[in-house]
């Protein structure tokens, strides 16, 4: 009997679509500082500046040359030919696994392509420039607007729904994440505890590496869909 599958993914898997990490040496984090540009004090401080640095990210990511690439598309591949449930836990905001296929999928971090009211809350779809000045479609209120997007000192989205789904599976993935920054980093704990086993797809070991029963590490594009081949061929069996 195959088990759930539970994926947790993060900006790794979509570094060679073409979209920046943090932690590399060319990552976001090492142009801009975090409590400039991701903080709800930030956007406090400087709405201007934070959207303007979400403005850019959505901008680079709605160009046409931004697409899924093999390791996307393998994952939807595992959705749709496992025989039991694939879960996706995604830290990454753009809109790839979607794109690639994946349904069964959860933004613990938000999405670049939505924007919500913080003043009613209203969550819908944003593919343009936020602006300060702009007024809600809902309620009419003006300065609220902001990315869908989970800023450091926020609570993450569906906690619940992955914490149950960890509790359930049988194996637990984790692809290009650096395992710095929690709830995320300390899936791998909760899946191992509950006795899945922990497998880890990474350019390099991760900060969590120790607690992974398996690993393979190579770019994304090469070392998920094997993996996923590889999976689907002994569940076949
Ligand atoms: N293939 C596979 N893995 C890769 C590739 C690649 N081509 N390129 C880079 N990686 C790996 C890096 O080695 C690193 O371990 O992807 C990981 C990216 O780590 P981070 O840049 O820290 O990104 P992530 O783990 O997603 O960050 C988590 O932190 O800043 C917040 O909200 C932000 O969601 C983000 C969270």
């Amino acid at each position: 009997m195959t088990q759930p599958i539970v994926i947790l993914t993060g900006a790794g898997i979509s570094k060679e679509s073409g979209l920046d990490t943090f932690r590399d040496a060319d990552g976001i984090w090492a142009k801009v500082r975090i409590e400039d540009v991701a903080t709800p004090e930030a956007f406090a401080r400087n709405p201007a500046r934070v959207q303007e640095f979400f403005n850019t990210r959505r901008r680079g990511l709605l160009n046409p040359n931004i697409q899924p690439n093999a390791a996307h598309r393998a994952l939807a591949r595992l959705e749709a030919e496992w025989p039991s449930e694939v879960v996706l836990v995604t830290q990454n905001i753009d809109d790839l696994h979607e794109r690639a296929g994946s349904r069964n999928l959860r933004h613990i971090h938000g999405e670049l392509l939505k924007a919500r009211c913080a003043s009613c809350g209203d969550v819908r779809e944003c593919r343009a420039d936020l602006a300060v000045a702009m007024v809600c479609q809902s309620c009419g209120e003006a300065g609220g607007l902001r990315p869908h997007v989970v800023w450091f000192g926020e609570m993450p989205f569906d906690l619940d729904a992955v914490y149950a789904a960890l509790s359930r599976c049988g194996t637990f993935i984790s692809i290009g994440t650096s395992g710095n920054v929690y709830p995320a980093a300390g899936f791998v704990a909760e899946a191992r505890a509950n006795g899945a086993h922990t497998v880890e797809l990474n350019l390099e070991p991760s900060e969590g590496r120790t607690l992974f029963a398996e690993a393979d590490h190579g770019p994304a594009t090469s070392i998920v869909p094997a993996y996923v081949e590889r999976l689907l061929k002994a569940a076949r069996v």
